[in-house]
């Protein structure tokens, strides 16, 4: 499933997020090329802009992707979490696992996909790829108005780790996820929900490439990266 209702805010003004070009041809499709990629992928369902589901369509039926693997479009939500329940309830039955993959990661390899897909079906409920966080991290506090954000914390960096997507999950578990998750409680992953359920996340190596595009730098990184992969 790909979330790609998001309007892409931090990207400067524009169409939403998915639907910008890369090297001219929309994000959405390489991010729906990036997960059909993979043989165990059927059914690629696509969470588009809920004003923007029917030209979804149309993107996806103008451009070449494997005959292998089937294309649903649904409406999406005002929050990612939203979004991704909105997908989950048009799941057909059959489907045991379900990868979640921003949009907005859209050059991930075809190893990184099979890699989640992998520890799934070894018998993992949730599988995140990760890398480990170059940065230094600050936890900050609330401001006083007019003033800088106080620094309350630094967590020791060798423990953090920086989340990708796809992420992997047993279906019936995401499910039971997002039922029992409040709409608003700011999960900015589906893991996250997962943990709250005190069900175990298991990670597997990320990949560079699996960056997401946020700030329009990252535009110009993704532009270059596929460049290398042509020449
Ligand atoms: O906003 P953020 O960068 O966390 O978005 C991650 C992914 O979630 C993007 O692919 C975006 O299109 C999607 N999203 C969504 N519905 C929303 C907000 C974000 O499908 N309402």
């Amino acid at each position: 499933m790909i979330p790609a209702a998001g309007r892409g805010v931090r990207l400067g003004p524009g169409a939403p997020k998915a639907l910008r070009a890369l090297n001219g041809t929309p994000m959405l499709i390489h991010a729906v090329r990036a997960m059909a990629a993979s043989r165990a992928v059927s059914l690629v369902v696509v969470v588009a802009p809920a004003d923007g589901a029917a030209e979804v369509k149309t993107l996806l039926a103008d451009h070449a992707l494997p005959e292998r693997t089937d294309f649903l479009v649904v409406p999406g939500g005002a929050t990612r979490q939203e979004s991704v329940k909105l997908g989950l309830d048009a799941l057909p039955a059959g489907i045991d696992i379900v990868l979640v993959h921003d949009a907005a990661r859209p050059l991930v390899p075809v190893d990184t996909v099979d890699g989640v897909i992998e520890a799934v079906r070894d018998g993992a409920p949730a599988v995140v790829p990760a890398l480990p966080v170059a940065d230094t991290v600050k936890e900050v506090g609330p401001a006083a108005p007019g003033e800088p954000e106080p620094v309350v914390a630094t967590p020791e960096r060798a423990r953090l780790r920086a989340v990708q997507t796809p992420q992997g999950f047993d279906r019936a578990t995401l499910l039971r996820a997002h039922e029992a998750s409040v709409v608003g409680e700011g999960a900015t992953d589906c893991a996250g929900l997962v943990e709250r359920l005190r069900e175990p996340v298991v990670l597997v190596p990320g990949h560079e490439e699996a960056f997401k595009v946020t700030r329009p730098l990252d535009l110009v990184l993704a532009e270059a990266v596929l460049a290398r992969r042509r020449a």
